[in-house]
Formats: structure tokens, C-alpha cells, sequence
């Protein structure tokens, strides 16, 4: 049986643990410079609808560090820009490559993909979820932090693909999640409804202040989506008082770390201030997408990874 990974509830605590111990390995032979070509011969489709920087590069260059191939697919260029059907590219594509890595702007389209496709399919962002982005932001983490049960982590502003996912994963790494967004960019009850029959503790609030008090980890993300841009007014408008700025990181724990999912825009979700200062992570966040991707394609790929070192 083929697994996807469309959503971080495709995988289970263990899972999760396990993909994120083979990326840190991963990093560390990356760094060693040590040949580590887990997928020799093995080719990665990646379908992008919309912009990426670094998904596409992170999966491009972690599919050649393995030893594998990856295909950059615009569809525009592809008989998908011409009407062909998603079902049938699907399982078409499946006959050449090993694994397909879709952007698309439905998550819908990524599920009829994978519903047809015999080979792994992930989701490399959709309007609905980003779990790629959250591996990667677990595997930050857990460096900083160790063990996760038990920390909070506030997400402030719009309750977008990246926060949905975030707050799904509250049951796997044993986290809170705490979202404070104006009440027309709230996540989707449904999102948070799934969480919390996962068994996550995820509280959504209005309040910027009241879900960063005592929070470890404080996440934001751009306030005008892919796909989102005919609204940028009404949501600048309506996301006025989310930005992180230093005081409202004073008001979290002493420490605690600021993430952000890329790309940004400072002045808006985020200070420059506070972006370039001592707390913020992200530049790690977007390295471990090369590292946490390697490992959940070798997984998917493979198996798993065949030598410990
Ligand atoms: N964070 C993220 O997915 O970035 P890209 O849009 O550049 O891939
Ligand atoms: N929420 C953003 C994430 C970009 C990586 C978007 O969907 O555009």
C-alpha cells in the first residue's frame, strides 16, 4: 500500500518521531559532506500552480543529495493547462517517477491526484494545509527544545494553510496551540474540531495578548495568502494589531522563540526588528525543509533509511 502525505495526520507520533531522528542523521551527513544516496535512480515529479522558493529548491536539491532526480512540472506547460484531467495525469505521471510533490491551489485536486496516482503523493502547500512546512518546523523544535509535550505555541494572525496544520499537529507532538485572529480570518471549526477529536489542545482566540501569555514559541505568517490577493484591503485592514513586534514578544515567555514559515512581509505579520533579532528561527525553519522533506521521501520512497550512519 502506497502512503501520502497530504496532511500531517497522515502520520502517527512514531512516524513523526521517526522522520524527525532520520533528518536530524540526515542533516548531520549533509554537513559531514558523507554521500548519504538513499534514493539512487529514484525520480520526485514536483507540480507547482503557484510561486516557490523554497520548496522547490529544498525538494530539487534534497532528491539530488540522495541520489535521486527531481522533474520542476509547471502545468501551464503540461496537457493539465489544457484541459487534460487530473485523473488521468495522475496516473500517467505514477508510470514514470517514484513519488509526486504537488502546489496546487485546491486541496481537493491534490486528493483526486492521489486518489489516482499508485505512487506517494505530497502536498507541497494547498489553500487548506502545508504539512511539509510543519515537519520542518517540528524538526526546529525539537532541536531547541527536546521533548515538545507540554509547550505552547501562539499563532497570531490569519488562520491560514500553515496555522490549519499547525493546529492539527497539537495531538502528535503533544504542544497547545493557541491562535488569536480577528474573527473573519479565524481557522476553519472544522480544522479545529478535527484537532481536537485527534486529541490536540488547541484554543482560538481574538486577542493577540491573551493567546501569547506564557507561550514558547510565538508563529506567524503573511496576512495575504497565494490566492488571497484580490482581499489584501480588507485583510490589512482587519489584521491591524497581529503583527509581532517586541512587545508583544515581551508578553510571551522570557526566551521564547519566533517562527515564521516564509516568505515575509516585514511591517506587516512581522517587525523587521524583531525578524532580524536574537529569538527568530526562521532562517532554520527553511533550512530543515531540505532535511525533514529528505527524510519523509525516503520514507515514502523507500522505506526508510538503510543505514544509521
Ligand atoms: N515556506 C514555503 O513554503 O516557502 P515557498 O513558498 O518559497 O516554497
Ligand atoms: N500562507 C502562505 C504560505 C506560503 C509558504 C500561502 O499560502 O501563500
Amino acid at each position: 500500500m502506497k502512503k501520502d502525505f497530504l496532511s500531517i495526520l497522515d502520520i502517527d507520533e512514531c512516524e513523526l518521531e521517526s522522520i524527525v531522528a532520520d533528518a536530524v542523521r540526515l542533516k548531520r551527513l549533509k554537513s559531514a559532506g558523507t554521500a548519504h544516496e538513499f534514493l539512487r535512480g529514484r525520480s520526485l515529479g514536483m507540480i507547482f500552480e503557484k510561486a516557490s522558493t523554497r520548496t522547490r529548491v529544498s525538494f530539487e536539491v534534497g532528491m539530488s543529495d540522495l541520489g535521486g532526480h527531481a522533474l520542476f512540472l509547471n502545468p501551464q506547460d503540461m496537457q493539465l493547462g489544457r484541459g487534460e484531467e487530473i485523473r488521468d495525469t495522475a496516473r500517467v505521471l505514477a508510470r514514470y517517477v517514484d513519488a509526486v510533490m504537488i502546489r496546487a491551489y485546491s486541496h481537493a485536486a491534490i486528493e483526486e491526484f492521489a486518489r489516482y496516482a499508485d505512487v506517494p503523493v505530497v502536498n507541497g502547500l494547498s489553500d487548506r494545509l502545508h504539512p511539509c512546512q510543519v515537519l520542518a518546523d517540528i524538526m526546529t523544535l525539537s532541536e531547541r527544545f527536546g521533548d515538545l509535550h507540554g509547550l505552547k505555541l501562539a499563532w497570531v494572525g490569519d488562520g491560514n494553510n500553515v496555522c490549519n496544520s499547525w493546529i492539527l499537529s497539537a495531538a502528535l507532538t503533544g504542544m497547545e496551540v493557541a491562535v488569536a485572529s480577528p474573527p473573519r480570518y479565524r481557522p476553519k471549526d472544522e480544522i479545529v474540531d478535527q484537532a481536537r477529536a485527534a486529541g490536540g489542545k488547541v484554543t482560538v482566540v481574538a486577542d493577540p495578548e491573551e493567546a501569547v501569555r506564557d507561550a514558547d514559541v510565538l508563529y506567524t505568517d503573511i496576512w495575504v495568502s497565494m490566492g488571497d490577493e484580490q482581499e489584501r484591503a480588507e485583510r490589512l485592514q482587519a489584521l491591524k494589531g497581529y503583527t509581532i513586534d517586541s512587545r508583544l514578544l515581551a508578553r510571551a515567555s522570557p526566551d521564547a522563540l519566533v517562527m515564521h514559515c516564509l516568505p515575509a512581509h516585514r511591517g506587516e505579520e512581522i517587525t523587521d526588528e524583531v525578524m532580524e533579532g536574537p529569538q527568530s528561527i526562521v532562517w532554520d525553519q527553511a533550512e530543515n525543509r531540505l532535511h525533514a522533506q529528505k527524510a519523509l521521501l525516503v520514507r515514502l520512497i523507500a522505506g526508510g533509511m538503510t543505514s544509521t550512519e
